[in-house]
């Protein structure tokens, strides 16, 4: 029986779990403009109410783990024994530490200096006997407990050893308290504690994941996610991130499993009376945070190399497919000493696995010195790999190295710095493949991936500020969103801007030294950059991190003999409209402006501290455009007087303006158009404008914006119109790439190819829709299989035009298929089918065995986004199966995804209440922010349906009437 009760629901909320999502799921991501008052009324705009919570007591606190774990891979349940040597600082008769869901069995408190050798003595434990090579019997009696571990472990005088007397769960809390029946003075001392905990399915804590070995077998290994608040699911500790220690770590396996932990192996020796299970040991871990700690035990291979700076790399992968860790393991032997290069400061342990992990919640998790991944975050097959996935793995690596230094070794104080680490990972990673791969193009894309996002979220009421308070585990896993991740990388993109890269780099250094193996919180960086250049970044950072929002620049011009006078004025930009009301808050918003003349530099850089500011720029001619954030770089949009957008339209058509500014500029407007700033009407002619577009991302962001008023528009009559606008707009560009690779393209080249005939064939593009079947049939047959690039777009195409047939032959591809990345593609696009019976087919599958538990989201969120039968399907499929979902993943992040995909692109007023009643009956704590982001979304969009569909209709059938001439 377990003592502690089920876990409270805790939730974690990420960001991107694989490559970018098809244009499928991109077309949920919705939202339009409507009155805050009328969110206010529907009392969507409270905040969650706070669970009450206290940090862990001071008075005790750790020094080194010694930490033995025995895990059972078919019982699946695990036996732990913690000897903690820890100081106490005030006396005291009680230890508060962390713990759920374990069953701690006996603990005892030894003061140093009481501790008495008695060499010849039989170890007080027992060990337990071994039913078969991987079983081992459960304790028989919480007395007998638990195995033979620390053989070399000191014997106490039982004069000395206090035994502890009570173990005081607080459930909700997930603490434990042990009581001693005396006082345990100030002085160091020696904890024990024997446990026993079950190896879950619920991807946290120490958990099981299941794989088929080559033969056919299934096997469960076990695997760790800690963060941020599960160490103590796998081991009573003092869990939170500033509570740094050592870690010995050793781990009782059976002995032809592999066994990893953060540290090198240094000792490996069978374990007595039992030949078929080892133990083995691994070196002492610098200080650090429990949440950083991680072991595994199963069957993989590994491909290994050593950096330039001389650190042991490895990749595991899953048996027989060692040749798939090639990419990233040079993506990591290239990024170590580039980060050491950055920083200044070398990797600091001997080694650094990578490994992939069959059942992974998140994409990807930095646990020091064994960073583990979800499988399509790292394994590339040089076939059948397409060229997102293989970007995607670089992202990842670089994300979750960087993390070695940046989150590991300097830590957040507490999670209400964690958009720290997250940012600034979300933000390096993209310096680190810049680095890696010039021809990804990879900054233009971080506009597209994040920059853009972290205004979509950061322009609703229920954003919230990077830097926020939070305390209980269901708050901290609420706030891994786009705020601390997207928005994060967008402020330190724009500080680095600012500040330039010597004096960043520089101010890095600093603060990576002065705070190494310590914790530290965001005015600790702030100070270090001031410091590194002399700029006042605290007074102009805390306007970003501080207060949620950012502001709509409002700008206007005036020619004055040969000079161009700007008028600048800024205002918080809602997904509503600008900001109304008295107390608008202020920014401190770095501003550059470039001119026609040299458009690729900055002619002017100010710092716009006040609400409104005048700028002159010398001799610019009244012919030339002028525009602000050059590189779309600063953290605002943008909205200029019709003359100055007069002006720099031609500069779309011809090219002229920057890519990146061409995507800044349409991404801007188009947001102006949902919160009803201008006309839906005007940014259907800019998009016209892209006819010449060469550029990949550029076409991206505008296809993930035209996905979007296509899912406005399904709740239309006139839906097939804008279908025809989406084909009018994509031909040009189909046309000049054709279906095969030429001669000499390149990464971006692929990846265009597949966005634009993906939109082709989704849109119901005659030519595309013909030649995508051809290619699927040709493939299902084994004639002619499909490049990796092109699959997505043409299972994309062929189900979003099949019947039953296709969907069939579809789910036997995905159950022949030995790639997850080829299964996760075939997952992503089920959701296109269109018949109702056939979408009821697809969702039962979302929940199969099939189908990894945590992809079910995406299966689920692509029918919400495939259809508007599918939208209102997997609505009512979420409310029928809520308690199986819920239950899955134990209220995990993946519930918050979930419901964002599926609910946000309701455009009826009446779905927000209904969906804000079904979550009041069925709570789902650490997804309320993002239930109320969706509510307010649905409203939104309501609302510019109402206001500008109309408009739309008449301009789509004008268009129509009287083609528009290229
Ligand atoms: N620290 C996170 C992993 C994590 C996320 C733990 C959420 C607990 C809750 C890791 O560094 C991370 O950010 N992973 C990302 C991938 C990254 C490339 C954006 C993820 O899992 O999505
Ligand atoms: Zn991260």
């Amino acid at each position: 029986m377990w003592l502690a009760a089920a876990a409270p629901s805790l939730a974690r909320r990420l960001l991107f779990l694989g490559p970018p999502p098809p244009p499928l799921l991109l077309l949920l991501l919705s939202r339009s403009s409507r009155r805050r008052r009328r969110l206010h009324s529907l009392g969507l705009a409270a905040m969650p109410e706070k669970r009450p919570f206290e940090r862990l007591p001071a008075d005790v606190c750790p020094i080194n783990y010694s930490l033995c774990l025995k895990p059972d891979l078919l019982d699946f349940t695990f036996e732990g024994k913690l000897e903690a040597s820890a100081q106490v600082r005030q006396a005291t008769n009680q230890i508060v530490m962390n713990c759920a869901d374990i069953d701690i069995i006996t603990a005892s408190y030894v003061p140093e200096g009481d501790e008495v050798p008695r060499p010849g003595i039989e170890p007080r434990l027992l060990s337990v006997k071994a039913r078969s090579p991987n079983h081992w019997t459960a304790r028989e009696s919480p007395t007998d407990c638990v195995f033979r571990c620390f053989d070399n472990r000191k014997q106490f005088s039982d004069n000395f050893e206090i035994h502890a007397t009570g173990f005081n769960y607080q459930n909700e809390d997930e603490k434990v308290t042990l009581s001693f029946p005396s006082t345990l003075q100030p002085g160091t001392g020696t904890l024990k504690i024997d446990f026993v905990g079950e190896l879950n399915d619920k991807m946290k804590g120490f958990y099981r994941s299941k794989y088929t070995t080559p033969s056919g077998e299934v096997r469960y290994a076990a695997v760790t996610q800690f963060e941020a608040t599960d160490a103590r699911r796998a081991f009573p500790c003092w869990d939170e991130p500033a509570i740094k220690a050592t870690f010995d770590i050793s781990l009782v396996v059976p002995k032809d499993r592999v066994a990893l932990s953060n540290m090198n192996v240094i000792d490996r020796k069978p374990y007595p009376d039992d030949e078929n299970v080892v133990e083995v040991k691994f070196a002492r871990t610098p200080v650090m945070s429990t949440y950083l700690v991680a072991f595994v035990v199963g069957e993989y291979d590994f491909v290994e190399t050593r950096s330039k700076d001389g650190v042991c790399v490895r990749v595991y992968t899953p048996v027989g497919k060692a040749e798939q860790g090639k990419f990233a393991l040079e993506v990591a032997a290239k990024t170590l000493p580039f980060y050491k290069d950055y920083f200044n400061v070398p990797y600091p342990l001997p080694k650094i696995d990578l490994i992939a992990i069959a059942d992974f919640a998140a994409g990807a998790m930095e646990n020091w010195g064994l960073v583990t991944y979800r499988e399509t975050a790292l394994l590339i097959d040089p076939k059948n790999s397409c060229s997102s996935s293989r970007q995607w793995v670089a992202l990842v690596v670089g994300h979750e190295l960087a993390h070695q230094w940046f989150g590991n070794l300097v830590t957040m104080e507490w999670w209400t710095h964690l958009w720290l680490n997250e940012g600034f990972a979300s933000w390096i990673e993209y310096l680190c493949v810049d680095h890696c791969f010039p021809e990804y193009d990879i900054w233009t894309q971080f506009v597209s991936a994040d920059y853009t996002r972290a205004q979509e979220l950061d322009a609703l009421d229920n954003s919230h500020p990077i830097e926020v308070s939070v305390g209980h585990p269901s708050e901290v896993d609420e706030i891994f969103d786009a705020i601390s991740y997207s928005k994060g990388a967008s402020v330190i993109r724009m500080l680095h801007d600012y500040i330039g890269d010597k004096d960043f780099k520089k101010g890095m250094n600093m603060y990576l030294t002065k705070f190494q193996q310590k914790n530290a919180a965001t005015e600790d960086l702030w100070e270090s950059l001031e410091n590194a250049s002399g700029k006042p970044i605290a007074a102009v950072m805390n306007t970003w991190t501080k207060q949620m929002g950012f502001p709509l620049i409002y700008v206007e011009a005036e020619q004055i003999e040969d000079d161009r006078l700007l008028r600048l004025s800024q205002r918080k930009f809602c997904a509503s409209g600008p900001y109304v009301g008295e107390d608008c808050p202020q920014w401190m918003v770095p501003i550059t402006i470039s001119t026609s003349e040299d458009s690729s530099h900055a002619k002017m850089k100010i710092l716009m501290d006040k609400p409104e500011m005048n700028v002159v720029l010398k001799d610019v001619r009244p012919d030339q455009w002028v525009k602000l954030n050059l590189g779309t770089v600063g953290f605002y949009r943008t909205q200029y007087s019709s003359a100055m957008l007069e002006s720099l339209l031609p500069g779309i058509r011809d090219l002229s303006l920057p890519p990146v500014d061409r995507l800044g500029l349409q991404n801007d407007l188009f947001s102006l158009a949902r919160a009803g700033i201008i006309s839906t009407v005007e940014v259907l002619k800019v998009m016209e404008a892209f006819v010449n577009e060469p550029n990949y991302t550029v076409w991206s962001d505008l296809s993930c914006n035209l996905g979007i008023l296509s899912t406005l528009l399904s709740h239309t009559d006139f839906y097939e119109e804008i279908q025809e606008f989406v084909k009018d707009v994509f031909s040009p560009i189909g046309e000049r790439l054709g279906w095969d690779p030429k001669p000499g393209e390149g990464h971006l080249d692929a990846l265009l190819r597949g966005l634009v005939l993906g939109k082709l064939g989704k849109a119901g593009h005659k030519a595309t829709l013909e030649e995508a079947r051809r290619r699927f049939k040709d493939h299902v047959e084994g004639k002619q299989i499909l490049s990796a690039d092109l699959r997505s777009p043409v299972y994309l195409t062929v189900l979003k035009h099949g019947d039953g047939t296709t969907l069939d032959i579809m789910l036997k591809l995905h159950k022949q298929a030995d790639m997850q990345e080829e299964k996760n593609r075939i997952e992503r696009v089920l959701g296109a089918t269109l018949s109702p019976e056939l979408i009821q087919k697809v969702l039962t599958f979302a929940l199969s065995e099939e189908v990894r538990p945590q992809d079910t989201v995406s299966v689920i969120g692509g029918v919400a986004g495939g259809s508007k039968h599918g939208r209102k399907a997997a609505w009512k499929f979420i409310k029928d199966n809520w308690e199986e979902l819920y239950n899955r993943y134990q209220g995990g992040f993946l519930i918050s995804r979930l419901i964002k995909l599926s609910v946000e692109g309701f455009a009826v007023d009446k779905m927000a209440g209904e969906v804000k009643a079904f979550f009041e009956s069925h709570p789902a704590p650490s997804a309320e922010r993002t239930i109320q982001q969706c509510c307010e979304n649905i409203l939104l969009n309501a609302a510019w349906l109402k206001r500008d569909a109309e408009s739309i209709h008449q301009y789509l059938l004008q268009r129509k009437a009287s083609p528009p001439t290229a």
